[in-house]
């Protein structure tokens, strides 16, 4: 029987570009989800833009954009990637979709009538401002321990002494720069250290699969019990709710109550599958039930491949929010570890020296990545290095050196010798193995270990018959055995050998190299459908030309790829902040910047950062104007001095009144390290209400 899969990866945040750990993320799943196929197994392989979530709210907010625009334009965005690097997930979704609204509240209410939602009361720090609570993060202040300025709410990155944001010495708002105050809230705990949960969890992360592999990797297991601790005593209750505003899914029968989003992300799994399955893609791949009756069904094995920073969400919430609102649980979670570039880690929000855009636009070969980035995975949760010396030396020593070079030397002799026939399979020559023999005998070996995610041992392996191959064949000096009439059956027996091995190391690799297989295939087979791993073993009987298959990596492409863009090293300014993108004359005169005249300024009752200025920009009447410069200026300095303003700003409601525009001042990239606002004032003789151009 055929298995059934359903294989994820994880969510990526929709406020980022793909990174190249992503990218590394979605090459061992969908090496493995192609390994499946081509061994007859159905598999189901989505993915969706994790959407909710406070930063993403920001984000958009700051873009001047809805959630629903800035989301949307990341998905459109990402397409470019998966097809780049011939990724072929079925389905993308968004967790901000009906399904996963619908998924995440019936969830919630399963795991609510199983008495596993308690509602508790807690202080938390909320912007006065901005009027909302703030997540850790955007929370920063000084350090209780060692009293580094401009600490993160939840640890020091000078002396590394984790606390919580009340612990923090004179706390501000990220946000806004007010001073939060703590306020109580009721939110909403999932009661993971409910004795169920911890009994259940104790079982199934230890527990194995329908194939009797375990459903965690050794050491990922080993950190599921750290933290499960002994008797479950380690397990907190978790708060999965948020209070708005907050970008995310409505808690029902609450009234601004949203579930966090991690909550609702991994749900989104199911609410990418269940989308998939309604627009009539699954039936299109023959698989003709419903999304209800697929996941219902006993045989179907769920599959998650994600990172290491995220194995406490997949193996402890995750499989506790199915089980307890009776569902199939995962089968495996597949933890890899991250990717690092000539030994320097990544950062997740600036991602690595490898901008996987800039490698597609460079016309790299993404086949050259995926194989560079298979030859280094494994089963285990361990760091891969990119390498540039080392990705040029595998690249062209392996797959143009080795593989691409058996087909065509080989087939040059088959085609001009033998009209493209290839002799019957036997070997004449009575050599106890031919390089097909070879090759065939690891078949097992090889398909154990692409199941096992243990591809640098697969790719070795391949290798290893491919150096087989090339020996075998140098070894009967073709060239010399086709200047002998009498030596041709041997130099037809020895080519067709090589080129029926060629066709298994292409079976082979064809889920690292998806692309190559599928020409080998239709140019020089003549097959007009993707190989299966049946081929190995079906008849071989006549190969059309050798076309050009692959070329080789050159040094100067790699140093273009870790170049800086030259655009941005240059305009580089001294203050640290790259110069924004370029914007045309017409989007410059869009802004109407006039001459001010500061007829008054006052200090604000509440705030620290706030000045109101009165401004008369030769209009007949008076605009007010908030600007955060108090730290800078005395109000009465400013009195009667010029400035600019920006006088068609949309007006914008503040907590202290209306601002009616903007004055325009200079700072240092870095204001806490080089304090200091410096307002700008046009040279003597300008007049209120002039257009500044
Ligand atoms: O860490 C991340 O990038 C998350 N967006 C992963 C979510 S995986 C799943 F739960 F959706
Ligand atoms: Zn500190």
């Amino acid at each position: 029987m055929p298995r059934q899969l359903f294989v994820t990866t994880a969510l990526p945040y929709a406020n980022g570009k793909p990174h190249i750990g992503h990218i590394m993320e979605y090459i061992q799943a969908d090496v493995w989800v192609r390994f499946q196929r081509l061994l007859g197994n159905a598999a189901h392989f989505v993915c969706a833009e994790d959407a909710h979530g406070a930063p993403i709210m920001i984000a958009a907010e700051k873009a001047g954009k809805t959630p629903q625009q800035f989301i949307g334009e990341m998905q459109a965005a990402r397409q470019q990637y998966l097809d780049g690097f011939h990724i072929g997930f079925d389905h993308w979704h968004t967790t901000e979709s009906p399904e996963n609204v619908e998924l995440s509240q019936s969830i919630y209410r399963a795991l609510r009538a199983n008495e596993l939602i308690e509602i508790r009361t807690i202080e938390q720090f909320y912007d006065p401002v901005k009027g909302m609570f703030l997540p850790d993060r955007y929370i920063k202040g000084t350090c209780p321990k060692c009293g580094a300025k401009d600490q993160y709410g939840d640890n020091c990155e000078v002396c590394g002494t984790t606390y919580a944001p009340t612990d923090l010495k004179d706390p501000y708002s990220v946000l806004t720069g007010a001073r939060p105050e703590l306020r109580t809230s009721e939110h909403y705990f999932f009661r993971l250290s409910d004795a169920r949960c911890v009994d259940f969890l104790k079982g199934w992360t230890a527990g194995r699969n329908r194939h009797g592999e375990p459903h965690l990797q050794p050491e990922v297991y080993a950190k599921t019990q750290e933290w499960l601790g002994e008797g479950g005593r380690g397990l907190a209750d978790w708060d999965i709710s948020r209070d708005a505003p907050y970008f995310g899914i409505p808690i029902p029968d609450t009234a601004d109550k949203f579930f966090y989003v991690w909550l609702d992300a991994p749900i989104g799994y199911l609410a990418s599958l269940k989308s998939y399955f309604d627009s009539g893609k699954a039936l299109a791949r023959g698989e003709g039930r419903s999304y209800e009756e697929f996941i219902g069904s006993p045989e179907v094995e769920q599959v998650h491949f994600i990172g290491k920073d995220i194995v406490y969400f997949h193996t402890l919430f995750w499989p506790a929010m199915l089980h307890f609102s009776g569902r199939k649980v995962p089968d495996n979670v597949f933890v890899h570890g991250f990717i690092t570039v000539s030994g320097e880690k990544m950062s997740k929000s600036r991602g690595t020296g490898i901008d996987p855009l800039r490698y597609l636009q460079l016309g790299m070969n993404p086949e050259w990545f995926r194989y560079y980035v298979a030859a280094k995975l494994n089963a285990h949760v361990e760091d891969i290095d990119f390498n540039p010396d080392d990705f040029i030396a595998r690249v062209n020593s392996d797959l143009v050196g080795k593989y691409v070079n058996i087909a065509s030397r080989a087939a040059s002799f088959l085609v001009r010798q033998f009209d493209g026939r290839l002799a019957a399979s036997a070997d004449p020559s009575g050599a106890p193995a031919g390089s097909l023999a070879v090759a065939l005998a690891s078949a097992d070996d090889i398909a154990a270990y692409f199941e096992g995610r243990e591809y640098g041992k697969a790719l070795r392996e391949i290798m290893r018959i491919a150096d087989f191959a090339n020996e075998h064949f140098d070894k009967h000096k073709p060239w010399e055995l086709a200047k002998d009439p009498a030596q041709r059956e041997l130099l037809h027996a020895v080519c067709s050998d090589v080129m029926r091995c060629f066709r298994a190391l292409t079976i082979y690799l064809s889920p690292v190299l998806p692309v190559t297989a599928e020409r080998v295939a239709r140019e020089l087979f003549g097959l007009q459908r993707p190989f299966t791993w049946a081929d190995l073993r079906s008849p071989l009987e006549s190969i059309a030309p050798y076309k050009h298959l692959m070329t080789r990596v050159e040094a100067k492409q790699l140093d273009a790829l870790f170049e800086p863009p030259a655009a941005v090293e240059e305009k580089t300014m001294p203050g640290g902040q790259p110069v924004g993108e370029t914007v045309t004359i017409d989007d410059f005169a869009r802004l109407d910047l006039r001459v001010a005249k500061i007829v008054n300024a006052e200090a604000i009752e509440g705030s620290d950062k706030l000045l109101k200025l009165t401004l008369d920009a030769g209009e007949g009447r008076h605009r007010t104007v908030f600007a955060g410069i108090k730290s800078a200026y005395r109000p009465e300095a400013l009195v009667g001095k010029l400035t600019v303003m920006v006088a068609n700003l949309a007006p914008r409601k503040m907590k202290f009144g209306v601002s009616e525009g903007m004055v325009l001042a200079a700072s240092h990239a870095d204001e806490k390290k080089h304090p200091g606002i410096f307002l700008l004032e046009p040279h003597a003789g300008a007049q209120p209400g002039m257009r500044v151009k």
